[in-house]
């Protein structure tokens, strides 16, 4: 079964290409957080894959949070995909931890750079070098599928000490600190058209007298400022002028 977030695309991707090698069951979290409460237990016969960006290099807490809350029941693997946009760092060790709390046979950490989404903070790359980049994800995805396929355990990702301090300290610094709606706001540009209120995984943005409002309830996903059509959506002075990104792709590998 593969289970996965997205904010800006990546990841539902992502997902896309494993079940073109795997051909299994697809969960979308983001659908199910729209669509009410996340279930209690979910039973699969093939490996849970766990596919999701990488926030402050690790899986996004939201994610964790929804792992450690759901009975996993039937086949005991669980593999995590990452997409990327630069590194995970030592996320493995989180990931293990996390597949050890729930009883889980751990078989690895697939690391898939991407293109960048985190404009709040970074760049997304120049339009020339998105489809070299995932031409390569999939490559790397393919034979990660593969690799799920055969039930076979993934390589072990490097840990470093800069990675350990990343993923760590940094990572418990990261969300109190940077994750919150606080700085975003509509510029005249916006036509109403309600697309940020509908694609926001956490029903986190609300159109008062026509003007979208957010709320304290964010997870930085990307995906309102990303997919606004007329780019009406600011964050703080960070995003002025910069590329959105979000990756629409539907893959078939004919
Ligand atoms: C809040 C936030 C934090 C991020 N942190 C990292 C990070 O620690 N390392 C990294 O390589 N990419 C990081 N990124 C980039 C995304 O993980 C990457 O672009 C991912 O593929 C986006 O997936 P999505 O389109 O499915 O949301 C971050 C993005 C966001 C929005
Ligand atoms: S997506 Fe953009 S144009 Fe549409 S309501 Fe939101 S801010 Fe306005
Ligand atoms: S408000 Fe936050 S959680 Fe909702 S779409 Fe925007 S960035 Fe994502």
């Amino acid at each position: 079964m593969i289970i996965y977030f997205t904010g800006t695309g990546n990841s539902r991707y992502a997902s896309e290409v494993l079940n073109s090698v795997l051909d299994d069951e697809v969960i979308c979290v983001n659908d199910i957080l729209k669509n009410g409460q996340f279930p209690s237990s979910l039973d699969s016969d093939t490996p849970f894959v766990f596919v999701t960006p990488t926030y402050a290099w690790r899986i996004p807490r939201l994610i964790e949070e929804l792992i450690l809350n759901v009975t996993l029941t039937k086949n005991q693997k669980v593999y995590f995909v990452m997409t990327c946009g630069g590194e995970i760092y030592n996320a493995e060790k989180y990931n293990k931890r996390l597949a050890l709390k729930k009883e889980l046979d751990y078989c690895g950490t697939a690391e898939i750079l991407m293109p960048e989404n985190y404009i709040t903070m970074f760049s997304a790359p120049p339009k020339n070098k998105i489809e070299p980049i995932i031409k390569d994800a999939e490559q790397k995805l393919l034979e990660v599928a593969q690799s799920i396929k055969n039930k076979q355990p993934l390589a072990p990702t490097a840990s470093t000490p800069l990675g350990k301090f990343m993923s760590g300290a940094v990572n418990t610094m990261f969300y109190p600190i940077c994750v919150s709606a606080k700085g975003f706001y509509t510029t005249e540009k916006c036509i109403v058209c309600g697309k940020c209120v509908n694609i926001c995984p956490l029903e986190n943005i609300r159109l008062e007298n026509n003007v979208p409002k957010w709320s304290n309830n964010c997870t930085q996903c990307m995906a309102c400022i990303c997919s606004c059509p007329v780019q009406a959506i600011e964050y703080k002075n960070k995003t002025k002028g910069k590329d959105r990104y979000f990756n629409t792709k539907k893959y078939s590998n004919n």
